[in-house]
């Protein structure tokens, strides 16, 4: 089996370019920041606040998170309701962002994470991909941009759905993700030794899913 691990911050088009290069190259495309979302979700459904990190614990044992393909595409089922939707609001975000950085969730959702890469050929997207979920991933790859560049990205997705985003608290928000992301102390956000790293702040969307389609078929070949 063949596992390709892509880390990077938020907004820096990873799911989009990830499914694109997973569906063009036959593999599954496995999203894992929507199982943090879940967790997140599940949080905010029972008002729990995010610092109450016993209680957050407490949730785990009353939840079940599955990952299920329909037609190819992920869904996510919290307490078997597909949930897919209702975890990409901005609350659920900051929510996920923040429940992340317990022990115990990230060890609650590790082996499901990896049951994946078993029994298929896996793009998988994350934080901690190569450096904790998939140390052994064939094809390591660390997509990024600037923090201003993704929040202009972010804000022009918004307004295609008819939004009215801010691009400055996008902005913030971005700014604030990332630093949670990468200075929590248990699997942070950095690329692992033996990734490739792709800045596609100068790219546009093609570009970049041929940089990482090109960079998959390099290692693999
Ligand atoms: O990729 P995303 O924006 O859907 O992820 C939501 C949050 O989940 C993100 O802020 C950090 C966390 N996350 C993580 O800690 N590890 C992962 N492998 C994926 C996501």
């Amino acid at each position: 089996m063949i596992s390709v691990a892509i880390d990077g911050p938020a907004g820096a088009g990873k799911s989009t370019i990830a499914r694109t290069a997973a569906m063009e190259l036959d593999f599954i495309y496995v999203d894992t920041g929507a199982l943090y979302r879940a967790v997140g979700l599940a949080c905010i459904e029972r008002g729990i606040q995010t610092e109450e990190t016993a209680e957050v614990i407490n949730v785990l044992d009353e939840i079940s998170i599955e990952l299920v393909f329909v037609k190819g595409e992920q869904r996510v089922l919290l307490d078997g309701k597909d949930v897919s939707d209702e975890i990409r609001t901005e609350k659920a975000s900051m929510t996920a962002s923040l429940v992340s950085r317990i022990p115990q969730v990230r060890s609650f959702l590790l082996e499901l994470q990896r049951s994946f890469s078993k029994t298929n050929n896996v793009i998988m997207d994350g934080r901690d991909i190569g450096t904790v979920v998939l140390p052994d991933a064939q094809v390591k790859i660390f997509l990024t941009a600037s923090p201003e560049a993704r929040a202009k990205r972010r804000t022009l997705q918004l307004q295609e759905k008819g939004e009215k985003p801010d691009y400055n608290t996008i902005l913030e928000d971005i700014k604030k993700r990332d630093y949670n992301d990468s200075h929590r102390e248990i699997a942070p956000l950095k690329p692992a030794k033996d990734s490739v790293i792709i800045d596609t702040t100068q790219m546009s969307l093609q570009q970049s899913i041929e940089a990482v389609k090109d960079t998959i078929k390099r290692r693999i070949k």
